[in-house]
């Protein structure tokens, strides 16, 4: 699903974002120039961001419980 019009940024891309350390919507929209244009894809993007970031959260304490035991 494409989220950033002007930039062509998808969802994937976002995920793909932080996977590679984004942490936050000025940091994405260095990597990605999504938000830097017209910024009408603002809040969806931050709603992506934020949902990927929980996820990689989630998958991370899976990966660390792990390890641990
Ligand atoms: S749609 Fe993302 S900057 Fe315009």
């Amino acid at each position: 699903m494409y989220v950033c019009l002007c930039h062509s940024v998808t969802d994937s891309d976002i995920h793909d974002a932080v996977a590679d350390g984004v942490r936050n919507l000025k940091q994405l929209s260095a990597e990605t120039g999504c938000a830097s244009g017209c910024g009408s894809c603002r809040d969806m993007a931050a709603e992506v961001l934020k949902d990927s970031l929980r996820e990689q959260r989630n998958f991370l304490s899976v990966v660390t419980m792990g390890s641990a035991a």
